[in-house]
């Protein structure tokens, strides 16, 4: 790591979630997690420590500081709870199922009519509640996978979720996102700001975001220090 540049504290979701229905069956998506592998294995190579809170995925695991393997929602919104006042920046990857069946079969399901309905209720939304719920004042990053509409949607995510960044990813196309070894993203900014970072194999677009959010961590670190001096000014 040069000298310069600080080590960082990130905590990064990767992977789907499942949600049991009985035994031996669950919904769940097909997100690979290889996004949010990437982005913790471009941090670690920066020299920094990351907290990898991750679902279900087929990936060999990275050399983080802490890696938390879950299974629900719900437990990734607890191992997220617990760890994530401790950061400098929160990046949510995973594609967490928005909703979970409302009770768990103890045996397995036997099939009988024709028809059956599986009752669902709502998932907490983790990236939703970092802010009032869990007081986090970090760097916050969300993820927006969108078919349509790309712009429209991200920066209602930005506002909505209170995101410092939210990079989002068009996958109504088959070339790149789920499941692919590529991805071609936007990055929107709570200032407004927005840039396109062009089809690029998943690492090297995780190492962009890595080091965009490096610098977001430096500005705020940079303008809560000059916000401690000129108190400290005033107090004289
Ligand atoms: N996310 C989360 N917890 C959830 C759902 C989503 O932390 N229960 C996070 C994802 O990790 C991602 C971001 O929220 O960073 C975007 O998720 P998405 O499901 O697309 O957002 P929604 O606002 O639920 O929008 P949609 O109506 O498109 O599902």
């Amino acid at each position: 790591m040069s000298e310069d540049r600080k080590r960082m504290r990130f905590l990064v979701t990767a992977g789907p979630t499942r949600e049991p229905i009985d035994p031996v069956r669950f919904l769940s998506n097909r997100s690979s997690g290889k996004m949010g592998y990437a982005l913790a294995l471009a941090a670690l190579g920066r020299g920094h420590e990351v907290v990898l809170i991750s679902g279900p995925v087929a990936l060999r695991s990275p050399a983080v500081a802490e890696l938390i393997s879950v299974e629900t929602a719900l437990e990734m919104f607890a191992a997220v709870e617990s760890r994530i006042q401790s950061a400098d920046a929160a990046i949510f990857c995973a594609a967490v199922a928005d909703y979970r069946p409302v009770s768990v079969a103890e045996e397995k399901i036997k099939k009988t009519a024709d028809h059956m309905q599986l009752e669902l209720t709502r998932n907490p939304d983790i990236l939703g509640s970092a802010r009032e719920q869990f007081g986090f004042r970090g760097i916050l990053v969300g993820f927006a996978a969108e078919t349509n509409d790309l712009e429209f949607h991200a920066r209602g995510k930005l506002l909505r979720k209170g995101c410092d960044l939210l990079v989002a990813n068009d996958v109504s196309r088959s070339d790149i996102g789920f499941g692919s070894e590529k991805n071609e993203v936007t990055l929107f900014f709570s200032d407004g700001d927005r840039l396109h970072l062009a089809c690029a194999s998943k690492q090297e677009i995780a190492e962009e975001v890595i080091r965009e959010i490096e610098k977001l961590i430096e500005d705020r670190k940079g303008a809560s220090e000059k916000a401690s001096s000129i108190e400290l000014n005033q107090a004289e």
